[in-house]
């Protein structure tokens, strides 16, 4: 029994130390994001997506709440279209993401896993973005991404 009570004392600590713990749902939807991680790989030399972590930062403050978010991810990426697309950026420099037509509910699961996860600041996507920006003269988008590099990474 001590022991016991021992556990769980010890899991709610490690719990509120880590910080958070994936839902169910949200640890079935990891499971199936390396189908997105070969485009939204924030380490890329050339990117073929945007870094996860500032999709969902977007997504976060255009959604209501959390069903929303899922909602809104999961039909974006069933059927992308300049209408649903709020990541300008991206979509100006990479063009609109390809359809991934899969099952509706692997959609919002790895949806669910994209609002939950705690994604790194995409730290090196940044530093090779500053260079890039840099060697083509793009003095706007230099400044902006050292901007970041300095608010997230240092
Ligand atoms: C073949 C490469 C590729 C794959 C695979 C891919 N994406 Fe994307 N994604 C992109 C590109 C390019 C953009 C940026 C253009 C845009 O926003 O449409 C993007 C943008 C997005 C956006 C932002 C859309 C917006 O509002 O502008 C979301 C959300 C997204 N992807 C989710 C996903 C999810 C979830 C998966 C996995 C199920 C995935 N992507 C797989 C290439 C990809």
């Amino acid at each position: 029994m001590e022991k016991i009570k021992y556990l769980v004392i010890l899991t709610i600590t490690l719990l509120t130390v880590d910080g958070y713990a994936l839902s169910r749902e949200a640890t079935e939807g990891k499971t199936l994001y390396p189908s997105c991680h070969v485009c939204h790989n924030p380490e890329m030399e050339k990117p073929l997506a945007p870094p996860m972590w500032g999709v969902q930062r977007r997504y976060k403050k255009n959604s209501l709440d959390k069903n929303d978010f899922v909602n809104s991810m999961a039909a974006f990426v069933k059927e992308p279209t300049l209408e649903k697309a709020i990541h300008d950026e991206a979509l100006g420099q990479l063009g609109l993401m390809p359809a991934l037509p899969m099952p509706d509910d692997m959609l919002k699961k790895i949806a669910t896993y994209i609002f939950e996860e705690n994604f790194l600041p995409p730290c090196t996507h940044w530093k090779i973005a500053v260079k890039n920006a840099t060697s083509r003269g793009d003095v706007e988008h230099a400044a902006k991404d050292q901007r970041m590099l300095k608010r997230f990474c240092s």
